[in-house]
């Protein structure tokens, strides 16, 4: 039998449970839908997303690995960039595309073999070209093509020096695929004359020529035809031109009575413009450029050479207070240039350069340029590069290059450009307008760069543009500053150049040759004078001695006479004397004790004998 109790309390637990069962599938049927709710939410809010990213962003990337992109280019023109840039020989690896964000799978080159059809790196004050410049450089250096640049800030003396590596620099190169170690490259410093720290270089008068020395002084065209005509002279006459005392000395001695006739002789070089031009010399000269005219002239074909490790040497010339002279400066480099166009032998286009220059605040070298210099400039801009050697301008904006020069600059990194001024913006226009069509809006571009960023395109291997590309540089990977200063001297110092140019020399040139031949004329002449005057002076010595002898005579003749007069008048004396003194015995008698008498014989007879002495 069963207990009631027990019974009534399992059918109150069967409840229980029952009960229990249906709120776990009341639970159940919530949380299904609560979950189902949520997915729901989830989509609206993916395809919001969706739909406003559309209305922004052009359509998603072509390559679905690469990082997302925001523009402004699309993904067809970024594959254009891509391919434009993919070179089948070597190449200079300028840096990344921006398309928004960096872009490491789209590397923007140069390729080496286009670097003699030369390049420009431009941008306002601070946004990288000393960068670029420095990097190309290392490149270069690495790729075994020696470089020549002046470094007119000191700041890329770093070069010689390993760069250091920080957080940012790290996440800069990483972000566009640069593989960045430290790295340092072979370097020489050179310096103008030996002003500043560097085996000087220096040019002989006659080597520099009258174009350039022209330039410099700021002749006119006139003073400057007469300079070429003064170089002519000179060596006509085996005046050698070493430094600027030998051009003086030519100026002078055509300026002087000597070389009148010479003068004349010239063609119509007035007196008076060899007088500027001697005064522009001695200004000039007075300025400091002594030092950089002379012997022994630089040979520019030190700057071809290549270390034993077969990388290029990176010639720097270090000119940090080239500020107040930036006529020499330019004139200097342009010099070398036309030195080394001159020595050179015809390559051709050659795989690699045989050099590369750059030629840094290029502005400075067409400022006030004559026709003849500006003509000089662009036809050893347009010859050069058949000889192998490549040019690459760096100046603050493309306007301070004349068209003709720009003209011929195939690659162009244009870094950041500033449109403050109105000025700035009609350059801004101007460059725009220089560039190839691309799918930029490039005046907002060109203002908006980052710093070590920049525009580029360059001559591809079939010697046509490569698309314009809006590229993050590479970081160099030499010291971004300059090299320590005492590291610097001791470079100097062990370089084997100085046993070469340390010390200049003083040959026997025009001014010594012209100093002579003056001084031979002048001693000539002085004789001539001086043998003159010596008769002269002989002359009215004798006029004198026989005038002081006729004086002697006559004075003897008087003395002897006075002599024979003073005998005549002693012997009368005596004789009165005597004779007085006769009649005087026969009176003393009489007067004897006449005190009177006695005192005034005595002031005869004393005076008379010398005894005492009247007062006279
Ligand atoms: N490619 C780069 N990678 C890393 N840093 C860079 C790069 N380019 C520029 N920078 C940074 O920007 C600074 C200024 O660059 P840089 O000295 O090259 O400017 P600049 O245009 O030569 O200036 P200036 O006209 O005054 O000579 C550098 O010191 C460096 O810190
Ligand atoms: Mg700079």
């Amino acid at each position: 039998m069963s207990d009631p109790t027990i019974e009534q309390a399992r059918a109150a637990a069967d409840a229980a449970a029952a009960e229990a069962n249906r709120l776990q599938a009341e639970a159940q049927a919530a949380l299904t839908r609560a979950q189902e709710a949520a997915a729901a939410a989830t989509q609206a809010v993916e395809a919001a997303k969706a739909q406003a990213a559309s209305l922004q962003a052009p359509p998603a990337p072509a390559s679905p690995s690469g990082p997302p992109q925001v523009g402004p280019l699309s993904a067809e023109q970024v594959d254009a960039v891509r391919r434009g840039y993919a070179f089948e020989g070597p190449a200079l690896e300028l840096g990344a595309l921006i398309n928004g964000t960096p872009q490491p799978d789209v590397q923007v080159r140069v390729p080496l073999g286009m670097l003699n059809r030369h390049g420009l790196v431009a941008g306002a004050t601070g946004t990288g070209k000393t960068r670029t410049l420095q990097a190309l450089a290392e490149q270069l250096s690495a790729a075994g093509v020696p470089v020549f640049a002046a470094d007119i800030k000191g700041d890329l003396s770093g070069v010689a020096a390993p760069g250091v590596a920080n957080p940012k620099l790290t996440a800069r190169t990483a972000g566009i695929g640069q593989d960045w170690s430290p790295e340092s490259f072979p370097v020489e410093f050179f310096s103008l004359g030996g002003a500043g720290t560097g085996v000087p270089i220096r040019a002989t008068v006659s080597g520099f020529g009258p174009l350039l020395l022209a330039k410099v002084l700021g002749l006119n065209e006139t003073q400057a035809s007469s300079l070429a005509l003064v170089f002519h002279y000179a060596e006509d006459h085996g005046l050698a031109l070493a430094d600027l005392e030998d051009l003086r000395a030519v100026l002078q001695w055509l300026s002087g009575d000597e070389g009148k006739a010479d003068l004349a002789g010239l063609g119509g070089i007035s007196g008076a413009t060899i007088g500027v031009i001697l005064r522009e010399l001695v200004g000039f000269a007075d300025a400091g450029a002594d030092g950089f005219f002379g012997e022994p002239e630089i040979d520019t074909r030190e700057f071809l050479r290549t270390a034993p490790d077969g990388r290029g040497i990176v010639s720097l010339l270090e000119v940090p207070g080239v500020a107040d002279r930036p006529a020499l400066y330019s004139t200097f480099l342009m010099w070398l240039l036309a030195d080394l166009f001159n020595d050179l032998p015809e390559v051709g286009d050659p795989e690699k350069p045989k050099l590369v220059f750059f030629f840094d605040e290029a502005h400075l070298l067409f400022a006030d340029a004559s026709k003849d210099f500006l003509d000089q400039v662009i036809r050893t801009v347009r010859l050069i590069r058949s000889k192998g050697v490549g040019i690459v301008f760096v100046t603050q904006t493309p306007k301070d290059v004349p068209g003709e020069v720009l003209g011929q600059l195939g690659s162009r990194v244009q870094h950041q450009l500033r449109a403050f001024t109105p000025d700035d913006a009609k350059a801004l226009r101007a460059t725009v307008q220089t560039y190839p069509r691309s799918g930029y809006d490039l005046e907002q571009v060109l203002t908006g760069l980052g710093i070590g960023e920049a525009v580029v395109t360059v001559m591809n291997e079939n010697g046509a543009p490569t698309p314009v590309a809006w590229t993050r540089l590479r970081a160099p990977q030499a010291l971004m500053a300059p090299m320590p200063a005492d590291a610097m001297t001791a470079a100097v110092a062990a370089s084997p150049l100085q046993a070469k140019y340390g010390t200049a020399l003083d040959r026997e040139t025009a001014s010594e040759l012209l100093t002579a031949k003056m001084n031979a004329a002048a001693e000539a002449d002085k004789a001539e004078k001086d043998a003159a005057a010596q008769a002269k002076a002989d002359a009215a010595a004798d006029k004198l001695a026989a005038a002081e002898a006729r004086k002697d005579a006559a004075a003897r003749k008087e003395a002897d006479r006075e002599r024979a007069a003073a005998q005549r008048e002693a012997e009368h004396q005596a004789a009165a004397r005597n004779r007085a003194m006769q009649q005087g015995v026969s009176v003393v008698t009489k007067v004897l004790g006449n005190r009177q008498t006695q005192r005034m014989l005595g002031d005869v007879l004393g005076g008379i004998f010398g005894t005492r002495r009247r007062g006279r």
